[in-house]
């Protein structure tokens, strides 16, 4: 037998049960971490009409520019400790097709980044968002910065972190040797992205959980899904640590496999 689940309400029990309902009737694994984290491995695009309440999308979707990882690998022990390098092997998942933004254009709140990639499928906004990923160190031959198209109101703003290669910067990633996934964005610039925003986040293409661990942090609902069943292992990995060391959340349970009633 389990542990007893602890909520913090009868409406985050409700709400908890609710989604585990919904992946039992979609039959994909999902992981509830404490009331606030729900995580679920499959298809975004059959996945997502499923859920309900969410008023932010917050996205780092595959570009559609079939980036070569490998190629720019330079350590033999890329990813954390623990996780196999073999996650490696394989390039993002959806890559490797032009990416269509359509289904996540009508939420309330959406921010997309990689939008420079797609830009003729999205309506025109003036308030899209920059991450200077360069930071005022030397040019090379990657991108200074990364986009991120919105529907949010306001101006066009940016977020200045050093991330190339090793050099990372943030108190998390001092002596970090590895990232834990290829295409990993910082905590601390999805956390400027979450605070733009209210509500539930969902993350369609959650990769390895950073938007959720910005969420942890800003003590926002967060739902997850993660197609690659490696990455979605590596996300519960990261959103239970996460949960659990910050004291959050009174319990974090293993991954289960839904099935149909
Ligand atoms: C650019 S990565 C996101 C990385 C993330 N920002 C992070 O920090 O770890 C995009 C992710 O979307 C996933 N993906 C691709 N197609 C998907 C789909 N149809 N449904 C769900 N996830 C998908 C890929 O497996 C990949 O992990």
């Amino acid at each position: 037998m389990g542990r007893p689940r602890i909520y913090a309400s009868a409406t985050e029990r409700q709400r908890a049960h609710r989604h585990r309902q919904r992946a039992a009737g979609l039959q994909v694994p999902c992981v509830q971490i404490g009331d606030r984290v729900t995580l679920y491995q499959g298809d975004a695009l059959q996945i997502a009409p499923a859920l309900q309440g969410i008023q932010a999308v917050i996205a780092d979707p595959p570009y559609g520019v079939s980036f070569n990882f490998m190629r720019y690998r330079r350590s033999r022990h890329p990813l954390q400790a623990g996780i196999p390098a073999a996650r490696w092997a394989a390039n993002v998942i959806g890559d490797e097709q032009p990416f269509d933004p359509t289904p996540w254009l009508a939420y309330p709140q959406v921010i997309l980044w990689g939008a420079n990639h797609y830009t003729s499928r999205l309506p025109e906004r003036k308030a899209w968002l920059v991450w200077d990923k360069r930071d005022g160190s030397t040019p090379d031959n990657h991108a200074d910065c990364e986009l991120a198209w919105t529907n949010l109101p306001g101006n066009a703003r940016i977020y200045r972190h050093l991330w190339r290669g090793m050099i990372r910067a943030g108190e998390a990633n001092v002596g970090r040797r590895g990232k834990w996934h290829p295409a990993e964005k910082p905590v601390e610039l999805m956390q400027w992205c979450v605070a733009k925003t209210t509500g539930t986040v969902l993350d369609p293409y959650m990769g390895s959980g950073t938007t959720g661990v910005a969420c942890l942090a800003l003590g926002r609902r967060f739902i997850g899904i993660e197609i690659d069943p490696d990455h979605f292992a590596t996300a519960c990995q990261r959103l239970q640590d996460a949960a659990l060391q910050g004291h959050l959340f009174p319990e974090a349970r293993p991954a289960t496999q839904a099935r149909l009633l």
